[in-house]
């Protein structure tokens, strides 16, 4: 199977004068777990959220599964619905993400929209509840949550859509090592059937576990792309894409 999950072509986005993507050209393979890596400001968020259809280029193409992704098809319902049912976005900060009063209702919020029955609902969220380990907070605020748990909350209520994408924006920053290896489980067991994902990551000790794949971004530009081995033993890249530093390199 080749199927491709996006393709952008020459894809640019500007905040006013800022080209936060600068003719970024790429392919993302169905399948395939993508890590996108990169300084701070290199466009790795922005890039999430062209994926995710919330924000649209400048100029450039992209397109998901061979349909073309621009503002004009979300504006149908069907496409729109369709695309948001196949593809998740987790922000950065899970707070951006919860909004309901209790971690139950953050869950069922999307599948509510999904026009499933009371039945499918609550069966789905009791699944996610145990899968991601939430269920003794299912009557707690999500705000008045850990960092650890909050992520695990968020990536609970995207993963029980079952989508087939899953775009990931720092999923184990800021996160201690355990909080850090549970997400990497979910994201390992969850990957296969043909399900792929884009993550943006600075964690590259993690890089091997969480990508099969890795684009490095520098001001808006493709600067390389590798698989996670060659990136990582390639110091001088390392160094230029500011995801090392010169003073914190083993001797
Ligand atoms: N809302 C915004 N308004 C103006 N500039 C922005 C905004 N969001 C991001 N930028 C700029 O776009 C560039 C890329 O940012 P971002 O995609 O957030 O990078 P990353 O996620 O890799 O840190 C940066 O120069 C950043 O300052
Ligand atoms: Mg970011």
């Amino acid at each position: 199977m080749n199927e491709v999950a996006f393709e952008l072509d020459r894809v640019t986005y500007r905040y006013r004068a800022v080209a936060a993507l600068d003719e970024v050209t790429l392919s993302i393979p169905a399948g395939r777990r993508l890590a996108l890596l990169g300084a701070n400001g290199c466009g790795k968020s922005t890039l999430l959220r062209v994926l995710d259809g919330l924000y649209f280029p400048a100029s450039g193409v992209i397109t998901h599964r061979g349909a073309p992704m621009g503002e004009q098809e979300f504006l149908h319902d069907e496409f729109a619905l369709a695309f948001r049912r196949n593809v998740g976005l987790l922000f950065q900060n899970p707070d951006v993400q919860l909004f309901c009063p209790t971690v139950f209702d953050e869950i069922a919020f999307g599948p509510l929209q999904l026009g499933l029955s009371k039945e499918q609902v609550r069966a789905a969220v009791e699944k996610a509840l145990d899968v991601f380990e939430v269920r003794h907070l299912k009557d707690r605020a999500p705000h008045h949550l850990s960092g650890g748990e909050k992520k695990r909350v968020a990536i609970a209520a995207v993963l029980v859509m079952d989508p087939t994408v899953l775009l990931l924006d720092e999923p184990t920053a800021a996160l201690d090592p355990r909080s850090q290896a549970r997400i990497v489980e979910y994201l390992q067991r969850w990957h296969g059937h043909g399900r792929t994902t884009v993550v943006a990551t600075h964690d590259l000790h993690l890089l091997s576990e969480l990508a099969d794949d890795c684009v490095v971004l520098e001001r808006g530009r493709v600067l390389a792309s590798g698989p996670p081995r060659e990136i990582l033993d390639n110091e001088e890249l390392l160094l230029r894409a500011n995801l090392i530093h010169p003073r914190y390199v083993r001797q």
